[in-house]
Order: structure tokens, then C-alpha cells, then sequence
């Protein structure tokens, strides 16, 4: 008697809730009359594991009380990416805490306290579900569809283009996720059962590097994964459905390339397992075509390696200098550096380069790893790189002849017995977050590279921060480029270039748009060295003028077309995702 009855109310569920989302062209922020009520907010405490959180910005005690630990914590850890990801409502990037009114105005929270400025919400979302396990995230998507609200999915926080809060949202906070299993012997729901995979590693949404490489090397394996100060950067959210780069790429392809598994929760609440025999359009998809878009990942099933040695190369140099941008011995050293990108990336070189302005000084850094995976390939590619250090050693010598004061702090290969050897020193610690920046970006295709590597060094060393990130080609370009939804672009590309532009705290709408125009002119120049190339959209910029083409090139129609098999109900919708130039530029309401 029970059934029908249940049934029924189902049925009457599903016509609210199909009302309640078409019903107005808006989403539901906080404030608004509809807002749910403390007493539906009640219902969803009871159907969690965790209680309600309410995020805050991450200054935010050193305005309530500025003499607590709180505040001394804060003060303490703003750069740490690990504490910041421990944090609700802070950001990696304190800008996205903030919002800008119509009237330019902005909204944020300072840690500098002394500016007099009072601390804001922002954008920094009101309520958040604490996610562990998949019916928490199920109960979070069925409440936030019900009641229309803007869902923002955070994990880390990372995110470039604020995509992990919004103005007035209902946050899933994925970071508690954080169960990781080792399967000695994995083989994808639905395969056949001799289809193998030793050693893959099964990582619950809120999973960060640090602590999947750990559980890696705890087992003898590796991971194709990314980098940063203290590995907080999540392995199973927005990184690997953006693309995922690694500076192993080169040798063992893209993030999306070493996926055999993605679980999920769907608009309508229901827990799917996507891999290339069960929703394999979905895991098409969730394989590139950007974080916040089709589904939230509540899994991601890894294909490991087993632990190799590597080669390490390291070169530090440096001059003192007024101006932003390299003297002519580092342009030199770059440009001979972007001559031998292609063949360094075939050889399964990976890892980051990059000219940092300083006050008074621009260095010039490399932190590249190779597999040392046979002894006639390894000695190969020692021998271009140990003859490329060489050279920059060459050119700085010359140039101090003649006056000038380049200095070579360190340019070395070094031979280590894992790449976790490699790995810890760099990363494993390591302030690298908790200022305010925005990114503008560009993949350079091998072919470009080739045919005139003096022209794409002297447009790009005269722009001030850039970074030559070798996390593609190789491996990365020999899958096919429609084998998943990750922008072909990505395939063609030996380079991903990134450049940067900060601000200070309290600066005003019209100082900070200055600091844009520079990055937009900046990125423009990227850009016009292969238009028909495309952009990383989990490090690009906000300003990119054909968004949808940059990041998702011809893919973009098929990833339209599977997000409304999925998602029909639009409830996720992200800054420049796939369907978002649907909505206004608050993301808020339809166009
Ligand atoms: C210091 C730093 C270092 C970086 N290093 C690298 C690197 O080495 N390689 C690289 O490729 N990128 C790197 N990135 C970029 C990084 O990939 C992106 O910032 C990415 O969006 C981070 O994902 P997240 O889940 O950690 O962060 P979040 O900001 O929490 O999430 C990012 C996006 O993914 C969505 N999302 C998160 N979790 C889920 C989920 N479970 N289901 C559905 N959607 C979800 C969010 O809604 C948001 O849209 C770096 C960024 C920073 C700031
Ligand atoms: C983040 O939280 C975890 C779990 O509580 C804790 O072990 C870790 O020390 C915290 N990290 C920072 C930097 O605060
Ligand atoms: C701008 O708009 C916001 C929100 O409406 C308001 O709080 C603020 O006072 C306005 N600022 C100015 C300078 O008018
Ligand atoms: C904080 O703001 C004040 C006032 O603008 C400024 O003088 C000071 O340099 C700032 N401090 C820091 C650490 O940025
Ligand atoms: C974590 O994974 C282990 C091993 O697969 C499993 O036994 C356990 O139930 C999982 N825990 C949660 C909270 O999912
Ligand atoms: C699995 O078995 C099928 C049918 O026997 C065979 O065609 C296929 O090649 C096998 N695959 C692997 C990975 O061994
Ligand atoms: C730059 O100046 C500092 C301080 O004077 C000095 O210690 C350093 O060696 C100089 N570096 C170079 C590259 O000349
Ligand atoms: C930066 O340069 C200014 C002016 O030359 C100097 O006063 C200041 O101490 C320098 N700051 C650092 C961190 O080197
Ligand atoms: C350094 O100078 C010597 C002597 O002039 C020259 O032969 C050599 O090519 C120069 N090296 C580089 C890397 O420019
Ligand atoms: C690479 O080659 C150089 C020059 O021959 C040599 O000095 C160095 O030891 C080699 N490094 C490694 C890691 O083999
Ligand atoms: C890429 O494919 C080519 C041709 O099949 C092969 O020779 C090469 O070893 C592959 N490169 C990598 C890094 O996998
Ligand atoms: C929910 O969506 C999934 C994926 O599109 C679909 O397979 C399933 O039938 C839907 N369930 C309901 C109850 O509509």
C-alpha cells in the first residue's frame, strides 16, 4: 500500500522540481524571497552526515577578532594552499573571494586590515553541504535543484576564473572526500574481465596530490598528476576535468589519458559509473570538457605506473635589473630554449620554466624531469639537455665579459631514483597562493615552434612573468585527438604558455582593469602566434574573446549535446563552461 503511495509522491517531486527549474528564468540566490527557509535547510541537516557549513572569507577573524589564533593563523598560512584548501569560503586566489557591483565597487574581505575597508561576503558562497560520501552529494544536487539555487562545487579552490564559489550560492564543499584505495588487480564496471589494470588507485572527490603521490609511492607506483607548493591541488575535481597536465605528459600523456573510471552524481540525483563501456559519452566528456559542467565527480579511477628513475634538470640565473622583462643573454638562453622545445618534449622531457620579475631582478628557472627509462634514451636526453645548460652557462660567462651581470646560480642534470625523489624537494612544500592574480595563456602548436622559434621567443620574452611549461607533446600528442573531450588543441601543442598580472589589496576597479589591459594585450600577442591553436581552461584567462573556440575548439557542439543528455536541467553552470554562454555574465539568470 506504502509503494504506490511513495510513487505517487515521487511523481509530484519530479513535476516540482521540473517547475521549480524552468519555472523561473533565474537562479535563487541568497536574499532573494526564495531562498529556501531555515526549516527546509533543517530537512537537508537531517538527510547529511556532516552539519551545515557557513563559508567565511579567509580574513575574515581578523575582523571579528583580530586578536584571536584564528587571526594569527590566517596571517601566518595565507600562503599556504594546503591551509587555505582547508578552509570553506577561501579561495587559493583571494580575488575570487571578492565581488565587483555594477557600480565597480568591491566586495571582499582584506587581510591587510589597515586599509579601513569593512570585510564583505563577496563571492564567497552562503551555505555548504560537507560532502563525505556519495549520498551527501546526492542529498546537496536534489536540494539544489528543488529550490533552483546557484550550486557552486568547490574542492580546493584553485580554480583560475572563480569558478568554486558565485555571489549568494549553495556551496558542495567535495575537500572531505578523501578516501583513496590501491587495487592491486582493476578492471572497469562493465568490461570484459580480462581487461586488467595492475596497481590503479581509486580517489574520492576531495583527494589532493600530495596525498594521492603519497599513497602512490607507498605502493611502488606513480601517478600522472600536477604541481604545486605542498600538492594541494586536487586529483579528482576540476584538474582532471579541465585536462590535467603533469611534467610527465610528455612521456604518459594528459591527466584525461590515464582516467579508466569517473563516478558520478547527475542533475537528477542519480549515482552513475562512467568508463569506456558504461556512459561512455558522459566520460567522453568529463575527460577535458571542464570541471562544474556535467556531473560532480564524487570518484576518479587512475591507471598507475611502476616507480622509475628519472634525470632532474635545474637551472637557476639571474641579473639585477630595473626593467621587467630578461637582458640579452637570459632572451638568448630562452630562445634557444624554445628552439629545442620539440625535440626535448619527444625525448619525455616535462616541467616548468619560467622568467620571474622581482623587485630589482629577473630570474630565470627550469625544473624539468625526464624518465630514465632505457639507458640509450636517457643518455640521449641528458646529452641535449646537459649541452643546452652548457650553453647558458656559455652565454652568461660572455655576457659578464662584456660587462653585464648576468649570474648563474645553478644549471645541472642530476640522477634520482624515483621521481618521488625528484618531486619532494620542489614541491612537497612551499608558499605558492594567497595573491590576488589572474592568468592569460596559450598553447603553442609544434609546428609554430618549428618554423620560426625566434619569433615566439621575442614575442613572448618581452612580456613580463612568462611561463614555458613543457606539459604536452610527446606522449600527449600521439592519442588521437578525439579519444576525449579534453580540446584538440591540446594535441598539437609541444608549449602551454602562461602569463600573469597581480594587484594589491584595496586597489580600486579602475587600477585593477589597468593591470587587465595589460594581460589582455599580453595574451593577444600569445595568441596571434596560432590562432587557430586554443587555451588550457583550467589556467586561461578571463578575457579570452571566443571562449567557447579557445578551450573547447571543435569539440565544443559535441560537449553541448552530452551535457543535455545529462544535465538538462542546467544545473551546473560555471564561468565560460560548455552552455554557459547561455546565461548573463553573473551567471544568474538566462539570457
Ligand atoms: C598553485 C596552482 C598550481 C596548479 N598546478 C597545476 C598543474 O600542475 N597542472 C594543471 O593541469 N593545473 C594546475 N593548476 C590549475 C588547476 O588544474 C585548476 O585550478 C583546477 O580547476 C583545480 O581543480 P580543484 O578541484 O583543485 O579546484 P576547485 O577550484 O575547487 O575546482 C575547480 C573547478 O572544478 C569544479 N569541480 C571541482 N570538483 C568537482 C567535482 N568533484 N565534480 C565536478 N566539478 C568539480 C569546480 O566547480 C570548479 O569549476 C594549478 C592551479 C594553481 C592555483
Ligand atoms: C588541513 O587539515 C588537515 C586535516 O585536518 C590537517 O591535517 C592539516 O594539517 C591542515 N593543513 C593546514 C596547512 O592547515
Ligand atoms: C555600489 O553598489 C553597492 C551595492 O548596491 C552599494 O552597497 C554601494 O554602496 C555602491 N557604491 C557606491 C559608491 O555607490
Ligand atoms: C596595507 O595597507 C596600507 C594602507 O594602504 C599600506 O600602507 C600597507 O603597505 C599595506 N600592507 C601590506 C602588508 O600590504
Ligand atoms: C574507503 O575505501 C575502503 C576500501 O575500498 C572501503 O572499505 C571503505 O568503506 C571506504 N570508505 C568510505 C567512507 O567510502
Ligand atoms: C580479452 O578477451 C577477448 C575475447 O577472448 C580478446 O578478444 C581480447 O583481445 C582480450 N583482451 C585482452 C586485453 O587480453
Ligand atoms: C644583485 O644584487 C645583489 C645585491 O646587491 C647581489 O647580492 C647579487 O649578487 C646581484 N646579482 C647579480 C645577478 O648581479
Ligand atoms: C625592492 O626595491 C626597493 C627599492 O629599490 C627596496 O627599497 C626594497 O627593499 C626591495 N624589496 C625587496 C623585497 O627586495
Ligand atoms: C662566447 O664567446 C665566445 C668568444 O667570443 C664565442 O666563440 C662563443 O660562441 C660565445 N658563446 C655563446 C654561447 O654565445
Ligand atoms: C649528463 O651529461 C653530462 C655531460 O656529459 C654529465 O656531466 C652528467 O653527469 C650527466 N648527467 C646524468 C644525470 O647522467
Ligand atoms: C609516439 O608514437 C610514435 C609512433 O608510434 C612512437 O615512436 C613514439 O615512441 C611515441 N612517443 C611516446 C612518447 O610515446
Ligand atoms: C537520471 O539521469 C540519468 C542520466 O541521464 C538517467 O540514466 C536516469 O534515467 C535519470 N533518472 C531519472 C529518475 O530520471
Amino acid at each position: 500500500m506504502l509503494r504506490p503511495r511513495l510513487l505517487f509522491l515521487l511523481a509530484l517531486l519530479q513535476v516540482f522540481h521540473a517547475t521549480a527549474i524552468s519555472g523561473s528564468s533565474c537562479r535563487c540566490l541568497y536574499g532573494d524571497p526564495c531562498w529556501p527557509s531555515q526549516s527546509k535547510f533543517d530537512k537537508l541537516s537531517a538527510q547529511v552526515s556532516q552539519p551545515l557549513l557557513f563559508p567565511t572569507p579567509a580574513a575574515q577573524a581578523c575582523y571579528t577578532s583580530p586578536d584571536s589564533a584564528e587571526c594569527t593563523e590566517a596571517v601566518a598560512q595565507w600562503g599556504n594552499g594546503n591551509w587555505r584548501a582547508n578552509h570553506t569560503g577561501a579561495m587559493q586566489s583571494p580575488n575570487f573571494e571578492t565581488f565587483t557591483f555594477s557600480n565597480g565597487t568591491i566586495e571582499g574581505c582584506y587581510l591587510n586590515t589597515t586599509l579601513g575597508l569593512p570585510c564583505g561576503r563577496g563571492s564567497v558562497s552562503v551555505i555548504a553541504v560537507d560532502a563525505r560520501s556519495v549520498s551527501d552529494v546526492q542529498a546537496a544536487v536534489n536540494f539544489a535543484a528543488v529550490y533552483n539555487l546557484r550550486l557552486a562545487i568547490k574542492n580546493t579552490g584553485h580554480d583560475y576564473l572563480g569558478r568554486s564559489d558565485g555571489r549568494g550560492s549553495f556551496m558542495l564543499w567535495t575537500h572531505n572526500m578523501k578516501n583513496i584505495t590501491v587495487h592491486p588487480s582493476f578492471t572497469p564496471a562493465g568490461a570484459p574481465t580480462n581487461e586488467s589494470y595492475e596497481y590503479a588507485i581509486t580517489l574520492e572527490a576531495g583527494v589532493q596530490w600530495h596525498e594521492a603521490y603519497s599513497a602512490a609511492n607507498d605502493a611502488g607506483r606513480v601517478l600522472v598528476g600536477g604541481a604545486s607548493g605542498g600538492g594541494s591541488v586536487g586529483a579528482a575535481g576540476g584538474w582532471i576535468q579541465g585536462g590535467g597536465h603533469s611534467a610527465l605528459s610528455a612521456s604518459f600523456g594528459l591527466g584525461v589519458d590515464n582516467v579508466l573510471e569517473i563516478s558520478v552524481v547527475t542533475s537528477n540525483g542519480s549515482y552513475l559509473v562512467t568508463n569506456a563501456y558504461q556512459h561512455p559519452d558522459l566520460f567522453w566528456a568529463l575527460r577535458g570538457g571542464g570541471g562544474g559542467t556535467y556531473a560532480v565527480a564524487t570518484s576518479v579511477t587512475y591507471r598507475t605506473r611502476p616507480s622509475f628513475p628519472v634525470i632532474g634538470a635545474f637551472l637557476s640565473a639571474s641579473i639585477n635589473t630595473s626593467s621587467l622583462t630578461p637582458n640579452a643573454a637570459l632572451s638568448a638562453a630562452f630562445t634557444e630554449l624554445v628552439r629545442i622545445t620539440p625535440q626535448l618534449t619527444d625525448q619525455g622531457w616535462g616541467g616548468y620554466s619560467m622568467f620571474k620579475p622581482s623587485n630589482s631582478s629577473v630570474s630565470f628557472v627550469i625544473r624539468y624531469v625526464v624518465p630514465d627509462s632505457s639507458p640509450e634514451s636517457a643518455a640521449q636526453a641528458n646529452a641535449t639537455m646537459s649541452a643546452y645548460l652548457t650553453h647558458v652557462q656559455e652565454l652568461a660567462a660572455n655576457a659578464t665579459q662584456a660587462g653585464d651581470s648576468t649570474v648563474v646560480q645553478s644549471a645541472y642534470t642530476a640522477s634520482f631514483a624515483s621521481w618521488w625523489d625528484w618531486y619532494v624537494p620542489l614541491f612537497s612544500t612551499g608558499e605558492s597562493v594567497g595573491f590576488n592574480v589572474e592568468l592569460g595563456s596559450w598553447l603553442l602548436p609544434r609546428d609554430v615552434v618549428e618554423s620560426d622559434h625566434e619569433h615566439v621567443a621575442e614575442t613572448l620574452v618581452n612580456i613580463p612573468a612568462i611561463s614555458w611549461y613543457l606539459v604536452c607533446g610527446g606522449a600527449a600528442s600521439n592519442v588521437s585527438a578525439d579519444a576525449a573531450g579534453i580540446n584538440p588543441a591540446w594535441r598539437k601543442a609541444v608549449v602551454h604558455v602562461v602569463g600573469a598580472t597581480t594587484w594589491s589589496d584595496g586597489a580600486t576597479l579602475e587600477e585593477i582593469n589597468a593591470a587587465r589591459e595589460i594581460l589582455k594585450s599580453d595574451t593577444a600577442k600569445m595568441r596571434a602566434l596560432a590562432p587557430e591553436s586554443g587555451a588550457y581552461y583550467n589556467e586561461a584567462s578571463p578575457y579570452e574573446p571566443n571562449p567557447a573556440q579557445a578551450f573547447f575548439g571543435s569539440h565544443y557542439n559535441k560537449l553541448r549535446a552530452i551535457k543535455a543528455v545529462y544535465d538538462p536541467i542546467n544545473l551546473f553552470v560555471v564561468t565560460e563552461g560548455v552552455g554557459s554562454d547561455e546565461w548573463d555574465d553573473s551567471l544568474t539568470c538566462r539570457k
